[in-house]
């Protein structure tokens, strides 16, 4: 009896020992500055990103991605005194994970999942999923805090005109973004078949802005935007009806190869994809502003009045005065020259007067209004689900159009607000009780 509590007692004594030294090697790990102040927040974002809960073995690749830790230290093992093994880079997370559960960020209980509680979402300033809040709302404008996928779960079928988004592009090294290629792929088919019912079958326009991603480690580019586009023509049957580029003379160059290895141009461009329902999207190019004819081509006119007309290398004999000036200027053409979001806009200087950083992601407006106005009429309801800093809903706004804005940060969405507040319609809406815990700073 005496032996059998004795090795009971060394037993307990052996796994005391060990789960101390265990401890000690996690907090030797941890405490480095460097990874103790980068874990927590990733830890919860990354939580936030897979909709609150998750596996851990879920995390630990992703984390180690956007911490960029080396190869070598995501598979370091240590061995501990009683020979067992354990791997260093998931022992930092779930002890990250265990200060989270203290902070009350993470909720305590099953460790096979873990789950984001709502003082977690509160530090990220993120929704819950399954949620869309009313933040503001002018005469002709709604802002909701959710998600795309809830969002489209508040608004009524059939009632958009157009759909204009630019997502999170999909980074093979996530530094900005969360998504891999496949995953981004998948998410976005999800979308599009949310906003496909959304639309008018008659009117409506999906307009969506992207960029190009490269191809981790290498200048290649991947050809997600021509999955995508095949995605919405073959798996939700939509037209494809046109292409326009965006072309930002001040874009800044890719550092590796553009920069450094100077083996690509910069990439000056992004994409922007239009879809709708049938064959005849209900457009309508005059409502463009007019462009200036080149200097060429009106001195080429002055030219052709003074000489009879000729005949053309395709063996018509068009005279150059048949597309003389209309006053009209020349037909549009798909090609958007704009330069980046300013930096010193009524938007940005409030941002600023109040301590919060611009969107960095935000696009001129020139963009925005150029597909309003080509795709919809005064009146008629353009919806941005990824909306950001919301420059979309202003020049929906200035343009006579209604706007429906979402977007999951209410840090974004509080800071989208300065373009709207000075108007006597503008409406801040108080959170409903239970989430103003997640307002909270
Ligand atoms: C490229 S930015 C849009 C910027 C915007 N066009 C502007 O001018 O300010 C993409 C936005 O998508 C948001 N986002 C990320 N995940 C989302 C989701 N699941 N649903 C909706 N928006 C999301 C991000 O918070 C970010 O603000």
């Amino acid at each position: 009896m005496k032996s059998q509590s004795v090795a009971a007692a060394r037993s307990r004594a052996r796994r005391v020992e060990k789960g101390i030294e265990t401890e000690t090697r996690a907090r030797q790990f941890t405490t480095k500055p460097s990874l103790q102040g980068l874990l927590q927040l990733p830890l919860l974002e990354e939580l936030e990103a897979h909709g609150g809960r998750a596996k851990p073995s879920d995390l630990y690749e992703r984390l180690a991605d956007r911490l960029d830790v080396p190869t070598e230290l995501r598979s370091q093992k240590r061995t501990c005194a009683d020979g067992q093994t354990y791997s260093v880079f998931p022992q930092a997370v779930r002890w990250a994970r265990q200060n989270a559960v203290m902070a009350g960020l993470i909720h305590k209980g099953d460790r096979g999942i873990w789950e984001l509680a709502d003082p977690g979402f509160a530090k990220l300033k993120k929704v819950r999923r399954g949620v869309a809040v009313l933040i503001y709302s002018l005469d002709d404008g709604i802002a909701l805090w959710a998600h795309a996928e809830d969002a489209a779960r508040a608004i009524e079928p059939g009632s958009l005109d157009l759909i204009f988004t630019s997502p999170p592009y999909p980074t093979v090294a996530r530094e900005y973004g969360r998504f891999s290629v496949p995953e981004w792929l998948a998410w976005m088919k999800t979308l599009v078949g949310l906003w496909k019912n959304m639309i008018s079958p008659e009117t409506g326009t999906i307009c969506v802005n992207l960029m190009d991603a490269f191809v981790s480690g290498t200048p290649n580019l991947s050809p997600y935007i021509e999955r995508f586009t095949l995605s919405c023509v073959d798996d939700h049957g939509l037209y494809l009806n046109a292409r326009s580029v965006w072309h930002s003379p001040t874009k800044m160059g890719n550092i590796q190869w553009a920069s450094k290895e100077r083996v690509r141009p910069r990439n000056t461009l992004e994409h922007l994809l239009f879809f709708s329902h049938g064959p005849n999207p209900n457009w309508d190019t005059r409502r463009l502003p007019p462009e200036p004819y080149a200097a060429s081509t009106i001195a080429g006119w002055e030219r052709a009045q003074r000489r009879p007309s000729s005949k053309r290398p395709c063996g018509y004999n068009i005279n150059e005065l048949a597309f003389a000036p209309t006053g009209t200027g020349p037909l549009p053409g798909n090609l958007i020259v704009a330069a980046g979001a300013p930096g010193n806009d009524r938007y940005s200087r409030r941002c600023k007067e109040a301590g919060i950083s611009p969107h960095p992601a935000r696009f001129p407006d020139a963009i925005p209004k150029r597909v309003i106005l080509l795709t919809t009429e005064p009146g008629q309801i353009v919806y941005d689900p990824m909306a950001g800093s919301n420059t979309t809903g202003k020049a929906a706004l200035d343009l006579g159009r209604r706007f429906i804005a979402s977007e999951p940060s209410l840090t974004y969405l509080t800071a989208s607000s300065f373009r709207f507040d000075d108007r006597p319609d503008f409406q801040r809406h108080p959170l409903p009780d239970g989430l103003s815990l997640l307002a909270a700073a």
